[in-house]
């Protein structure tokens, strides 16, 4: 059986703050919860640089992005992973600009690739079926956490993708939580350590999510292998069957 491979992204460009220790929490419940099974890859947006889409057309005719910088490396692991983990820290009420431009142009240059204008033939977008699960931190509450979650979700549905939450109350659309009005970088294992309550319900929620996201993607893969001869005739389930159905 394949491994399930699993991408965490921190979209912050702070070192070692609040959404790598809720990341960090997520990657250990995924590992707890899949041991072997899983190869658990991190990807820091620090120290990254991350151009903006200039739509330039550029993709249309190469069926790649033609800016240079940080985006083909998370692209390429991007394209590998089953799984995919956001840990992004609300800014103005939604994402990080710097997370905002490495979707605008994964979508635009995977979009292009596989259009008819392209390649002339066929539409041929592939239906990745990731398992997309959003882990989002605001330093206030109720100041944007829900619409970050929505616009991964939303990203989740335009990459034909399964958007995924935990469990219960904790968790409705995605693990959102707040840092109680402190800045700090260590604010939220501060107040983990604490036993906060608002705090250890976003653990909870990190949780579930980590087990809910790795069982979906077990259903993808054994699906996929159960479904393989009806869909092979389908381009856009190429990409996923030469995933997990060839030797
Ligand atoms: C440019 C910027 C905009 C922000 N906007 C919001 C916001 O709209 N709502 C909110 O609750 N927190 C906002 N924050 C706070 C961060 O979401 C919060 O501090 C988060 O924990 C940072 O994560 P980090 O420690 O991993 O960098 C903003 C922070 C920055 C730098």
């Amino acid at each position: 059986m394949k491994k399930l491979k699993v991408l965490g992204i921190c979209a912050s460009p702070r070192s070692k703050g609040n959404m790598e220790y809720i990341l960090g929490r997520c990657l250990e419940a995924m590992r707890r919860n899949g041991g072997d099974e899983v190869e658990i890859k991190r990807y820091l947006f620090r120290a990254k640089k991350m151009n903006p889409c200039l739509d330039c057309g550029g993709c249309y005719l190469s069926g790649e992005c033609v800016i240079r910088d940080d985006f083909q490396r998370l692209k390429e692991l991007w394209l590998e992973a089953d799984i995919v983990i956001y840990a992004v820290p609300v800014y103005h009420l939604g994402l990080p600009g710097q997370l905002k431009c490495f979707i605008d142009r994964l979508g635009q240059s995977i979009c292009a690739a596989h259009s008819g204008e392209c390649n002339g033939k066929e539409e041929t977008m592939p239906k990745y079926l990731k398992v997309i699960a959003p882990l989002t931190l605001g330093v206030h509450q109720v100041s944007g956490q829900e619409q970050t979650i929505m616009q991964i979700i939303n990203h989740a549905l335009i990459m034909q993708c399964l958007p995924v939450s935990g469990d219960a109350w904790q968790c409705y659309t995605g693990a959102g939580g707040w840092t109680q009005n402190r800045e700090e970088k260590d604010a939220i294992e501060k107040l983990a350590g604490e036993g906060d309550f608002s705090t250890m319900a976003l653990i909870k929620a990190i949780e579930t999510t980590a087990l809910r996201a790795l069982q979906l993607a077990r259903v993808v893969r054994e699906g996929l292998i159960a479904c393989r001869e009806e869909l092979a005739g389908d381009a856009q389930y190429r990409f996923v069957l030469d995933k997990h159905c060839s030797d």
